[in-house]
């Protein structure tokens, strides 16, 4: 999209102008956000208990909390938008097993951390250029904290790679996690709800090209520890649905 066609679209400024399918699709996208706010939270508050070092707990307890305000704040832009956030949250899938994790092993919590939780901040990256202004505002928070998080699971898979042993897990878990992530945060990368959200400004960058963004700063992180991309039939294989110009990244480290 030309970026002088965004400056056609206008902006919505309260709960009450936002109106029609226009709002449907809003309380769709932060019923998502919502869900995986929250399911985050519980992650590294789960994590506690399984982080080898004092250092490592008390980052956990600290995400924890932030995703917890992350969550907070959603709840209530749905809640000015007429919804119950304990309903909507009532009815969350268990987001655990759609990720396939263990939240009793380090080496998942570790992974998701660099795999997960990232994919959700590039699509927060689209909310705060929302044409809801509301949420847009409240996503300039959300996103200084996730980079915070993302530098710790930099930080953590910096550690692995020099761990033989526990890289070689790293790698099995990331293979498994990676295919989870892209259904979960980008599920159809095109297709009428995309195309919706970029003509109302709720995104201004299609599905294809955030997917891509994702994977190639994360390929920049994994080139640095031969970490290696998985097989895009692999990928396929479970389920995730990739553009070619994803393909091309993906075979690019393999
Ligand atoms: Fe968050
Ligand atoms: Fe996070």
């Amino acid at each position: 999209m030309a970026p002088d066609a965004n400056a056609a679209i206008p902006d919505i400024r309260s709960a009450d102008q936002a109106t029609g399918d226009y709002r449907d699709m809003l309380v769709r996208l932060l019923t998502r956000q919502i869900y995986a706010e929250t399911a985050t939270a519980e992650v590294f508050g789960r994590s506690i208990q399984v982080a080898p070092t004092w250092r490592d707990k008390y980052l956990a307890a600290e995400f924890a909390f932030e995703e917890a305000t992350h969550s907070q704040m959603v709840a209530d832009l749905l809640e000015d938008l007429g919804q119950d956030s304990e309903a909507i949250l009532a009815k969350r899938p268990d987001m655990m097993s759609f990720w396939g994790i263990d939240l009793e092993n380090w080496v998942h919590i570790a992974c998701f951390n660099f795999t997960v939780d990232r994919a959700g901040s590039h699509q927060i990256m689209e909310y705060e250029k929302s044409s809801y202004v509301p949420w847009a505002e409240k996503m300039v928070e959300v996103l200084a904290d996730e980079e915070g998080h993302y530098d710790n699971g930099v930080e953590s898979l910096r550690q692995f790679a020099n761990d033989e042993e526990n890289f070689s897990e790293f790698q099995r878990v990331f293979n498994d996690l990676l295919p989870n992530t892209i259904k979960a945060a980008f599920g159809r990368p095109l297709g009428p709800d995309n195309d919706f959200c970029l003509e109302h400004g709720l995104k201004r960058n299609t599905s294809e090209d955030v997917l891509n963004r994702y994977l190639t700063e994360m390929k920049g992180y994994m080139v640095e520890t031969e970490l290696k991309f998985p097989p895009v039939a692999h990928l396929e294989a479970k389920g995730a649905i990739l553009p070619d110009s994803s393909k091309d990244i993906v075979n690019s480290l393999q």
